[in-house]
């Protein structure tokens, strides 16, 4: 074999991962392989591998004796709707794409990378952990992987896929990470295995029902989207990064959009039902105003009481955060209190403009949600928008009361543009509850108590529940009919293209975890 014919052969030979029996596993199992996902991530023909010969040093165990090119994890950059990416795709047919010391340092190279280019840095994750041969270099290098997550927090969008088994101390870089993306009935995350917890807590729970994808979608919010199969995961990370810019210093990206004649929606008119304690489905509201299509949703199944995600108005991307009133009359929580606040954080670091629809009755009352720190867990969502410098508009649709009102993005806490249907009840509470409290004697000494609560609830409704107090002080921007809702916020946001805004010097601030 000459020069030239060793080099083609060592590259075959990379390629072929664990061997075609280890392959037909991963197959059987519903899983691609570590190449195959990557094909359907990147543009055709854009991956370019590095660290392709690479192999893991230890000696124990007999391991000197196996090597496999790559050491179970394939890295490398390529472009996806045409930008650049890097990324690094375990490979479970090589050691069970456990962490080895070379491992991680071929992940902590192309983080490296992305960094020094200002690019985002993809994860697709699908491990049996730490190398058990390798013992604390493998602990070291995954130390070394979070180290840098932290570092890139905010510099970079760094994004987690997980593909197969994410457990133990590994969980934590996706973790640190901006987004995970969990497959359904193939992947799993969890700090300690059903056989720990058996052990300790005398719990029988199987690996799905522990930390599959339906569970950290629906109950713990670990993972901000989920994917019925990887063919929809590789789609949906696609989409997502289509929303977001390359680095913190860049714009997000812009789709070109002509202002058509007609940009009312007259459907938004007839979405807030008469009665003011009916539900309706704020989503409506969201597809009524953005880009037809646009509306790609995070933590979906997630504290439903709150909506957010990325869409596009006139080709701009916007991060929306919605009260739901159809989901416990869209109080807030502290479920969606931390899912609303991460979401806010992550737009405003990565300088995409927020847009907030907002109907909420208040804080959810209780001892649950005292004793989980709704005090904590609330100031974290006000934090997060007090602290936002991008474009952020708001639209009060209906309730907006009490403390709820100032935390979802008021002007007084540094919204730029706040907009009002004439739906809208700005209040300190609702009218029955105020009228009872503050008319409690006049009430009491009524020949016909309930008659008298009634009409001082409307004589308070009267005066409170509708827009135009919040705006004679300029509290409320402007009152606006719905199905103009649209060409106003394109309009704002237009005008807010160029905002500057400064936080005073800091090292950073402590926001309330
Ligand atoms: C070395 C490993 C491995 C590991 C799996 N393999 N995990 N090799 N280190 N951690 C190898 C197996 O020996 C096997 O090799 C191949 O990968 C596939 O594994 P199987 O067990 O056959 O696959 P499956 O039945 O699908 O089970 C997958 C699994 C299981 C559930 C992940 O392998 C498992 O429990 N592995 C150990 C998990 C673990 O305890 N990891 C350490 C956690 S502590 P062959 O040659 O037969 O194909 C940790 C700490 C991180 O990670 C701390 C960071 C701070």
């Amino acid at each position: 074999m000459n020069k030239r014919e060793k080099l083609i052969f060592k590259r075959e030979q990379s390629k072929l991962g664990g061997g075609a029996d280890r392959i037909e596993s991963q197959h059987k199992k519903g899983k691609l392989t570590a190449r195959e996902r990557l094909e359907l991530l990147f543009d055709k023909g854009s991956f370019e591998e590095i660290d392709a010969f690479v192999k893991h040093r230890s000696t124990d165990f007999g391991m000197e004796e196996i090597h496999y090119p790559g050491d179970g994890v394939i890295t490398g950059y390529g472009t996806v709707n045409g930008r650049l990416m890097f990324v690094f795709s375990q490979d479970f047919t090589i050691f069970g794409g456990s962490l080895s010391e070379t491992h991680a340092e071929k992940i902590c190279k192309i983080m490296d990378m992305a960094m020094k280019n200002g690019a985002p840095v993809i994860g697709l994750n699908d491990s049996g952990g730490a190398r058990i041969q390798e013992g604390v270099v493998s602990l070291g290098g995954y130390a070394d992987i979070f180290y840098r997550n932290t570092l890139a927090s905010g510099v970079i969008p760094q994004i987690s896929v997980i593909m197969g088994p994410c457990a133990g101390g590994a969980v934590y870089s996706p973790a640190i990470t901006d987004f995970i993306m969990m497959v359904e009935k193939s992947s799993y995350m969890f700090v300690t295995g059903p056989n720990v917890v058996k052990t300790v807590t005398n719990e029988e729970v199987s690996s799905e029902d522990l930390g599959g994808a339906s569970v950290h979608g629906t109950k713990s919010g670990v993972s901000h989207i989920n994917a019925s199969n990887e063919l929809e995961a590789m789609n949906k990370l696609r989409k997502l990064l289509s929303y977001i810019p390359q680095n913190c210093e860049e714009r997000p990206p812009f789709e070109n959009y002509t202002l058509t004649t007609n940009e009312l929606r007259e459907q938004l008119a007839t979405i807030i039902p008469e009665n003011a304690n009916q539900p309706y489905d704020m989503r409506d509201v969201i597809e009524g105003v953005i880009d037809e299509e646009s509306f790609f949703e995070i933590h979906k199944d997630f504290a439903e009481n709150i909506v957010v995600g990325f869409a596009r108005l006139a080709g701009r991307s916007i991060g929306i955060v919605a009260n739901q009133p159809a989901f416990l009359a869209g109080v807030l929580d502290v479920k969606s209190s931390q899912k609303a606040a991460r979401f806010v954080r992550f737009c405003d670091a990565f300088n995409i403009p927020l847009l907030v629809f907002e109907d909420v009755p208040g804080f959810l009352p209780g001892t649950d949600q005292e004793w989980n720190a709704i005090i904590t867990n609330g100031a974290k969502l006000l934090y997060a928008f007090c602290e936002a410098t991008v474009p952020r508009v708001t639209v009060i649709t209906r309730k907006a009361y009490g403390g709820a009102y100032d935390v979802m993005n008021s002007k007084h806490i540094g919204a730029d543009m706040n907009f009002a249907w004439p739906t809208a009840e700005i209040a300190v509470m609702g009218a029955k509850g105020a009228a009872e409290i503050i008319f409690k004697k006049e009430i009491g000494e009524a020949s016909d108590p309930a008659e008298a609560l009634k009409q001082k609830e409307a004589e308070y409704a009267g005066i409170f529940a509708n827009p135009y107090r919040a705006a004679e002080r300029g509290f409320i921007d402007e009152v606006i009919l719905p199905e103009e809702t649209r060409i106003k916020l394109i309009k704002a946001f237009k005008m807010l293209e160029n905002k500057v805004a400064n936080l005073p010097k800091k090292k950073h601030g402590n926001i309330p975890l």
